[in-house]
């Protein structure tokens, strides 16, 4: 006979076997161990189905932010996972511990429990679309028809918002990047997608967490400090495009936690804010649309897509890495997917940051040509030394000159060469990663001077 039943503590580690077993990797065992620990989770809501004394099933619902249209936010219901062991499914137990959660949560006076999911499953366990209810996704990278909601007893319509995770969620999800998909309107825009997913995940990992949390990347910046930089850098691309010129101003941030001033909301809704406008105004015409630019060779969005890309999926790692530490980054081969430590925050693990190849590629080649190219090579102290950098079958190779820096593709014998994975030769030039993230031959000298005249533009 099928029971379920409230979790116990002495369920967990069979839990884990059964959530290893169904999704075929650790992470959701992990999340669930994690959520466990958390402020939002709710005992009588994480339930196990037990037959003949084994555990076939199990299901958690804890607490989520809803931040409500026209002010306020409210924790509501979120399911996450649902599991059954792989030799018990399709006999209704999935059903099962749902219908029984939803009657726990229902008789909570709960308006409503939501998830992310496939519609061909949970629509036959009573879920609905959730945009369809004013309900918005909790990332630009969940395809809308993936969020679903179930209306329970509780339920107002005049209840919507943005649902936002607790970073637990992110830290374990942030392992990539799904397929842009085509329905998904800016969001499946290759570098839009791109700026919402390091955006968003900023804003959201950030949300509940502590601003005044020093940024190792950027001596002397707390998160906050960082917050307040990628909310003017964002408002000033958008100023350019707006006006067709450098702006003259851009609007002060809001003074956050290393000001004194309180817990850092007010600098987090101006950074979200932020993000969202840029996203909008790069969205609004093509790539190749004319458009006010400090490229001496490129004036068009697409140059402030790509650009506020790599400015915010660089300092995302920064953010990343401040959180929960470790070096959140790849290793010479791309990356495991695991990242550091977390420091006293309850992560155990995160995921390491990412970026896709062609992403990669444009930041080094932007990084080599446009930065230290036009703009930093003055500050240069080469001898002439070349250093050639390759990625990705590319090939930049760099001259470093008394106070110039020449870039070309010509196969000239070089004195260094730095290879490597896209995503680790990135890092390391953009100073956010050791050598061990690439291969470097040579002449070390040369590679060290490459090291520093890259520092002033990247540190
Ligand atoms: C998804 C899962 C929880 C379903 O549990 P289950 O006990 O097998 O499902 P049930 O037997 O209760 O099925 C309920 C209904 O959904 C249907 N269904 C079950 N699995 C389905 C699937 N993968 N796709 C579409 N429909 C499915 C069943 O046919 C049944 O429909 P019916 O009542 O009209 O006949 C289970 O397959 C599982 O653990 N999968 C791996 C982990 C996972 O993906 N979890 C969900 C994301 S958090």
């Amino acid at each position: 006979m099928l029971v379920v039943r409230t979790e116990s503590p002495t369920d967990t580690a069979e839990v884990r076997d059964l959530l290893v077993a169904a999704f075929g990797q650790d992470d959701e065992a992990e999340l669930v161990d994690l959520l466990r620990l958390s402020p939002d989770y709710i005992p009588e809501l994480t339930l196990v189905a037990e037959e003949a004394g084994e555990i076939v099933g199990h299901v958690m619902v804890t607490w989520v932010p809803l931040h409500l249209d026209g002010g306020g936010r409210r924790d509501v219901l979120c399911v996450a996972p649902l599991a059954v062991r792989p030799d018990r499914q399709r006999r209704g137990i999935g059903r099962a511990l749902l219908g029984e959660a939803l009657r726990r949560a229902d008789a909570m006076g709960e308006p409503f429990a939501g998830l992310e999911g496939d519609p061909e499953y949970y629509s036959r366990c009573g879920f609905v679309v959730a945009g369809e209810h004013g309900l918005r996704l909790p990332s630009p990278t969940v395809p809308a028809w993936a969020h679903q909601v179930y209306l329970l007893g509780g339920h107002d319509p005049a209840l919507r918002g943005r649902i936002t995770y607790p970073p637990v969620f992110w830290a374990l999800a942030a392992t990539g990047f799904p397929e842009p998909v085509a329905d998904e309107g800016p969001y499946a825009v290759p570098w839009l997608f791109e700026l919402a997913h390091y955006a968003g995940w900023i804003e959201s990992v950030t949300l509940s967490a502590d601003l005044g949390r020093a940024v190792p990347a950027c001596p002397g910046w707390s998160v906050g400090d960082l917050l307040a930089h990628l909310g003017t850098v964002h408002r000033r691309a958008a100023g350019w495009v707006r006006s067709g010129r450098c702006p003259r101003t851009v609007p002060a941030p809001p003074p956050g936690p290393a000001d004194g001033a309180g817990s850092g909301d007010a600098l987090w809704r101006w950074y979200a804010d932020g993000w969202r406008d840029l996203r909008d105004v790069l969205a609004a015409a093509g790539p190749e649309t004319p458009a006010a630019t400090w490229s001496p060779w490129e004036a068009t969005l697409g140059f402030w897509r790509r650009r506020m890309v790599h400015e915010t999926a660089v300092h995302s790692r920064d953010v990343l890495e401040a959180l929960h530490g470790g070096d959140g980054g790849p290793g010479p081969d791309g990356g495991d997917g695991r990242g550091g430590t977390g420091a006293g925050d309850g992560y155990r693990r995160v995921h390491a940051w990412t970026v896709r190849d062609e992403v990669a590629l444009d930041g080094i080649d932007e990084v080599l040509r446009l930065w230290l190219g036009t703009r930093l090579g003055d500050r240069c102290d080469g001898d002439g030394a070349l250093v050639r950098v390759a990625a990705g079958g590319r090939v930049w190779t760099v001259g470093l000159h008394p106070g110039t820096v020449e870039v070309h593709d010509l196969p000239t014998a070089p004195d260094a060469v730095v290879s490597g994975a896209p995503a680790g030769v990135y890092a390391w030039l953009w100073g956010r990663a050791g050598d061990a993230a690439v291969t470097v031959e040579g002449d070390a000298a040369a590679v060290a001077t490459l090291r520093r005249a890259l520092a002033v533009a990247t540190g």
